[in-house]
């Protein structure tokens, strides 16, 4: 066993080499000073007491949803009955946003792994024309809000320690594109080791081992531990609308989801969109045992994915589109209870070393990695809310390179979109059946994001054509 002479971190490897992590230091005698000490580094961050926990994990069966739970549908407030609805629960929601009782909250701590995009996703160019990222997307959602309603939003971005530095440098380099750099709160989240089959932590380096977010559940403990929640709360921030990096046509802080959450008393709410057919990759959101929760594409039964109503209608249509309202209070007293969202494991190819220290290809090893995640949090709440979303309107993401829910769909869902603001305003442009334009143009979310916006711009609108930017 290695000796060094901090007693707490010595006490740290006796525990490490009790759990059989002793691979660890095999290359121990190898090292330069500074490369012991990157590993030592590493080696405090290990919180033993979540090692324990994720190692009973790894040789026990995760509790698979599917069959040892009761599954049945949730209530949803669907497209069809918002419509006398909608205009009832809108005041509370302008209300609550001209108050400064709303906040908005990005989770960008992931590794965007699918898309394959070397840096953060939040800074990939997304728009048709001007390709604006999507981090500038949102930036502009907001100051579209400040301006509508007279407020400042305060803005919390959660990264990992993956990403953190080139987010924080792309926001000062963009001059944070034009909110203030006090409305703008970045914290990271934390990481976890992974592990081989064995159950030994994977080594990505002879002085390093391989640390990835601990998923985006990570968010309820790194708002708390970063000050963030005490931050809100000082701000008079009572209502946090959570969001997710890849979605382009989120609708940020939407005042009608957040009149339904407030008229609802919901501590947490989700929007859901209707899946598009059984065997989409989406989550659903329904009752387990009695309480509304998310059940993983992949954790429901054949029977399930595909059962029907009387109506002949999906069963489980309500596709999570991990867009929430979440009450401040109750996360508050969620995080300082020291609640913890239950770990989910998952295979994944990691670049590693072998017993002799070389490299080896990432498709090569299967590890494990462990996540906790958000929705998790809903089977802990009093009382949730469900809404649907449109999803041409509001649901296109970009996860993967090519093909469905690519950056090629994203570009076509925002032309789509700025196209029906055109049409739905009276003004001439000719679209194809499925609603797409003939040639590429963007408005920027500055200059409308609703057919009254559009309307009351009219006279400023040029001719549109082929490269037309509509912007502030
Ligand atoms: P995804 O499930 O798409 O994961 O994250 P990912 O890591 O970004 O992408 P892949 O799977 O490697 O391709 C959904 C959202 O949750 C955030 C992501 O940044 C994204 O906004 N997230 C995910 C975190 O903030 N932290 C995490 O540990 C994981």
């Amino acid at each position: 066993m290695i000796h060094v002479q901090d007693s707490v971190l010595q006490q740290k490897i006796e525990q490490l080499y009790a759990y059989n992590q002793g691979h660890i230091f095999r290359f121990w005698e190898e090292l330069n000073d500074t490369e012991k000490e990157t590993l030592l580094v590493q080696i405090n961050k290990i919180d033993v007491s979540i090692l324990k926990e994720l190692l009973a994990l790894l040789s026990g069966n995760e509790k698979e949803i599917s069959g040892f739970f009761k599954l049945e549908p949730t209530d949803v407030m669907t497209l069809k009955n918002r419509i006398n609805r909608d205009n009832a629960v809108l005041p509370l929601g302008e209300e609550a946003l001209r108050q400064g009782e709303v906040a908005a909250f990005l989770v960008a701590g992931g590794q965007g792994s699918r898309l394959g995009f070397d840096g953060p996703k939040g800074i990939f160019p997304v728009t048709p024309v001007k390709q604006k990222s999507l981090f500038q997307l949102f930036a502009e959602k907001l100051q579209y809000l400040n301006k509508k309603y007279d407020t400042h939003i305060p803005w919390y971005i959660m990264t990992s320690e993956t990403n953190h530095e080139t987010t924080v440098r792309f926001f000062r380099k963009m001059n944070y594109f034009g909110l203030s750099e006090n409305e703008i709160r970045f914290f990271k989240q934390d990481m976890l080791p992974a592990f081989d089959k064995a159950g030994k932590i994977i080594m990505e380096e002879k002085h390093r081992l391989f640390f990835s977010p601990n998923g985006h559940g990570g968010s309820l403990q790194a708002l708390y531990k970063s000050g963030s929640l005490a931050d809100m709360e000082a701000r008079g921030v009572k209502h946090l609308f959570y969001f997710q990096v890849d979605n382009v046509l989120v609708n940020l802080c939407d005042p009608f989801f957040l009149g339904y959450h407030i008229a609802a008393q919901a501590q947490m709410s989700t929007k859901v969109i209707r899946k598009t057919g059984p065997e989409e990759k989406m989550g659903v959101i329904c009752k387990i045992n009695g309480q509304d929760g998310v059940v993983e594409y992949s954790d429901l039964s054949e029977e399930e994915t595909f059962a029907r109503t009387e109506k002949d209608e999906l069963k489980y249509w309500a596709g999570n589109t991990a867009i929430h309202m979440m009450d401040v209070k109750f996360l508050s007293t969620r995080a300082q209870r020291g609640a913890k969202l239950p770990y989910h494991k998952a295979e994944k190819n990691i670049s590693c070393i072998n017993a002799s220290g070389e490299k080896i290809k990432t498709d090569k090893k299967k590890g494990i990695k462990f996540e906790t995640f958000i929705f998790d949090l809903l089977l802990d709440v009093r009382k949730s809310f469900t809404l649907e979303a449109d999803r041409g309107k509001e649901f296109s993401a970009v996860k993967n390179k090519a093909g469905s829910d690519s950056p090629a769909t994203a570009k076509q869902d925002l032309l789509r979109n700025y196209a029906a603001l055109v049409t739905g305003a009276g003004l001439p442009l000719s679209v194809n059946a499925e609603g797409l334009p003939e040639f590429d143009f963007e408005i920027s979310p500055l200059f409308a994001q609703s057919v009254d916006d559009i309307k009351e711009k009219r006279e400023q609108i040029p001719a549109i054509t082929k490269g037309t930017y509509l912007g502030d």
